[in-house]
């Protein structure tokens, strides 16, 4: 690899040893995927996905130690992935103590850590980073060093940003030496499109149900969609946002998709158009009996798969505005169709803390806390990641959910109908 003065004179420890640390570390990490120079990281924000204080991740938060006290603050300010604790979240006095004496018992430190790092403000723990509620917007053609691939696949594919799916704490350090190793979706050629989805169903396809389709057939490739903007229109407004962001969460954790193109919507789509699509790209059709297959064949690994629902979880990624409102609205109209004044399930709503405070002032805010609904701006998946949920009857509508935890999928209206107290 190829390194400017400057970048040379940080490897040779211009800046000190940890930093020439951080440096080699970068370096290797390009070569080992053929980069041949490195290039400037020009977001404004970066994004860190470790948001979280794990016992058995010690050594971790010994190197960002190590790290501060050599005085080496990263070059950015950025934001964070969602907490992995939330007391408003139901859980049992064992949960408890398996969350904050075994399992997050570190969490105190690393929040200290953060801070002192440059977390952009003590709220900023969201997957959504990208709302514009939270602001780490990035534009189109700028550089990321991130890592939370549900962001990273937003970022390269709706805001046609440029960024890697690169690995939690590589990414803090590429924020700290302000450069990561060029290769991949970094460049115009990693960005070209290797599979043509036609979309042809007859019905609009469910956002996470799609991209799991996807995801799982062309797992790290770039796929250029045909047939979506029929759903979604042309315009990149809230909904479309909003649909896109859920659609490659799910592309990102069922496969490792890390940017698609969406025809006539997504910017480098509409702009380059055909010309993404590399030469002898492969085809894959999805209509409506491919995406039932692919739903069906969903396994349910709950204990008892017929066991009745403890707990659903809505918003991984988190929810936007937007789709918070829909969701309230859906469940309060619902709960009166089905007779009933609370949710059948104790129920989560998960959204980014700005989010949650600006649906407050909404008309629904009152009615929705008190149907039971719990609104929190926690990861789902840190609080499923542990052996006692392995025995609880969870649902969701997140696909990336269902595939990393015990959760059950269902559609938002198969979900929706159980916690209203519709559906047995
Ligand atoms: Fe976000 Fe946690 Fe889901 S980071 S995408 S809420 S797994």
């Amino acid at each position: 690899m190829k390194l400017n003065e400057e970048q040379q004179a940080l490897l040779d420890g211009s800046r000190g040893e940890v930093m020439a640390k951080i440096m080699k570390t970068l370096v290797m990490y390009g070569d080992a995927f053929g980069a041949e120079r490195m290039v400037p990281v020009t977001g404004k924000y970066g994004h860190t996905v470790i948001s979280f204080g794990l016992g058995v991740m010690d050594p971790v938060y010994d190197l960002y130690d190590e790290i501060l006290s050599a005085g080496i603050l990263p070059e950015q300010k950025f934001t964070a992935d969602p907490k992995p604790l939330d007391p408003k979240v139901p859980s049992g006095l064992l949960d408890d103590l398996v969350f904050k004496k075994l399992m997050y018992n570190r969490q105190e430190r690393y929040e200290a850590q953060l801070r002192k790092l440059g977390i952009t403000k003590d709220e900023d723990y969201t997957c959504a980073c990208y709302l514009d509620q939270v602001g780490n917007i990035p534009r189109k053609g700028e550089i990321l060093s991130w890592a939370e691939s549900s962001a990273v696949v937003y970022a390269n594919s709706v805001l046609g940003a440029r960024c890697n799916r690169n690995s939690g704490i590589l990414e803090l350090m590429g924020s700290i030496a302000g450069c990561v190793p060029e290769f991949g979706l970094l460049t115009d050629e990693g960005r070209k499109a290797d599979w043509i989805v036609e979309v042809k169903c007859e019905k609009k396809p469910e956002a996470q149900l799609l991209g799991s389709a996807i995801g799982m057939k062309v797992m790290e490739d770039v796929p250029y969609i045909r047939g979506l903007d029929r759903w979604l229109g042309r315009e990149l407004n809230d909904s479309a946002k909003a649909y896109l962001k859920d659609f490659g969460a799910a592309t990102a954790s069922n496969g490792a998709v890390g940017l698609y193109h969406v025809e006539n919507l997504t910017p480098e789509a509409v702009e380059q158009g055909e010309s993404l699509i590399r030469e002898g790209a492969q085809v894959y059709v999805i209509d409506d009996a491919e995406l039932e297959r692919v739903y069906r064949n969903y396994p349910v690994i709950w204990k008892k798969p017929d066991a009745k629902p403890q707990l659903a979880f809505i918003g991984c990624p988190h929810l936007s505005l937007q789709q918070l409102t829909d969701w309230a609205g859906a469940v309060l109209k619902g709960l009166e169709k089905n007779g009933r004044k609370k949710v059948a399930v104790p129920t989560v709503f998960t959204a980014p803390v700005q989010v949650i405070r600006e649906f407050e002032k909404s008309i629904y805010a009152w009615p929705l806390r008190h149907s039971g609904v719990v609104l929190s701006s926690i990861c789902p998946l840190m609080y499923m990641n542990n052996p006692l949920c392995k025995s609880k009857a969870v649902l969701t509508s997140s696909n990336k959910l269902r595939t990393y935890t015990s959760a059950k999928y269902c559609t938002d209206a198969e979900i929706l109908e159980i916690i209203t107290g519709g559906a047995k």
